[in-house]
């Protein structure tokens, strides 16, 4: 893509934050309008707003509710929690940027490239540089040889995933929206190895069985399952843990990493850790931020299955 056009997209949102300090300044400048349509706090508040959008854009994005493509996702933040995608195209939009930024076959290369794309110009709810730290610890220190994601998104976690995993071991990620089952930026597969990654479509869940025996037809054995990465939807993760250890893929040692615990929060899965600790899991609490930046908190846990 032309440079121009990139470098429009990087500071679109500094420009969309000086257009609102305009707009507001004209509007408080504008006899008209002022003290009838608008009250003159509202107008203020628009431009102190729109100033800070563009000082936090042209400062490098550091504060996450300024950033101009935290704002777009939070208007829109209904259509996320059915579809699971912003509706803005920013995951096909992460897609083409890969395609065209990172080396073909090079999958070090395809996770920096989202991570700049995701500091730099828009911000996407991967796990992310830090909290992905934790899950690549835990891999290392399992060495798993089955795995199972869920929540694939854009790919990236099973990219980290399938990077640290053995060569021979075998990565499973469901996701119910078949929009990003086949991502582009997300194709894990790595060439090197006997390493596999499958992604499959659907859930857990019951209501929606019939797409959703992703993960049954995987064909997993009985307490094969070495690891799992728990990041799809918040309310679901304690029910679908259930489904995993109803079904007997787990075995002593296995480990669950859970991402979100405080943001969003999924504040029924930690207590239900808590309950457990010590009898059916162990669990460490890894405190870290929310992705892509560094004041809003979050939090990993990994949890040790102890058997029962
Ligand atoms: C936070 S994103 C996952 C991010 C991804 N793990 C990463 O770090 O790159 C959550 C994903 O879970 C999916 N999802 C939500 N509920 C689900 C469910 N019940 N079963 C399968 N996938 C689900 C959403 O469509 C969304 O793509």
């Amino acid at each position: 893509m032309n440079a121009g056009v990139e470098r429009l997209r990087k500071s679109s949102g500094a420009i969309a934050g000086s257009a609102v300090v305009a707009g507001s300044r004209w509007l408080l400048m504008s006899p008209a309008v002022r003290g009838r349509r608008f009250p003159r706090w509202l107008l203020w508040s628009a431009a102190s707003l729109g100033a800070a959008i563009t000082a936090n854009e042209l400062a490098g994005k550091p504060v996450l509710p300024l950033r101009w493509s935290f704002l777009r996702m939070a208007v829109r933040t209904k259509h996320l929690l059915t579809e699971w995608q912003v509706g803005d195209g920013r995951e096909a939009a992460l897609a083409d940027h890969v395609l065209s930024h990172a080396r073909p076959g090079d999958v070090d290369d395809a996770i920096r490239v989202i991570d700049e794309f995701c500091r730099q110009r828009t911000w996407l709810i991967n796990v992310g540089e830090e909290k992905g730290q934790i899950l690549d610890r835990a891999i290392e220190r399992v060495r798993p040889r089955r795995l199972l994601e869920l929540g694939t998104y854009c790919g990236y976690s099973a990219l980290r995933t399938a990077r640290r995993m053995p060569p021979d071991a075998r990565l499973v990620s469901v996701e119910f929206n078949p929009a990003k089952r086949g991502h582009r930026s997300g194709d894990p597969r790595p060439r090197q190895g006997r390493r596999s990654c499958q992604r499959r479509r659907g859930h857990l869940g019951r209501r929606r069985e019939h797409p959703a025996h992703a993960a049954r037809s995987a064909r997993f054995e009985e307490g094969s399952l070495d690891l799992v990465f728990v990041d799809h939807d918040k309310n679901a993760y304690v029910p679908d843990l259930q489904r995993i250890l109803d079904r007997g893929w787990l075995h002593p040692g296995s480990v669950v990493v859970a991402d979100n615990i405080i943001a969003p929060g999924a504040p029924e899965y930690r207590r239900y850790m808590r309950q457990h600790e010590g009898t059916l899991w162990r669990t460490t609490e890894h405190r870290a931020h929310v992705e892509y930046q560094s004041l809003l908190p979050d939090m990993v846990l990994e949890s040790d299955y102890l058997g029962g």
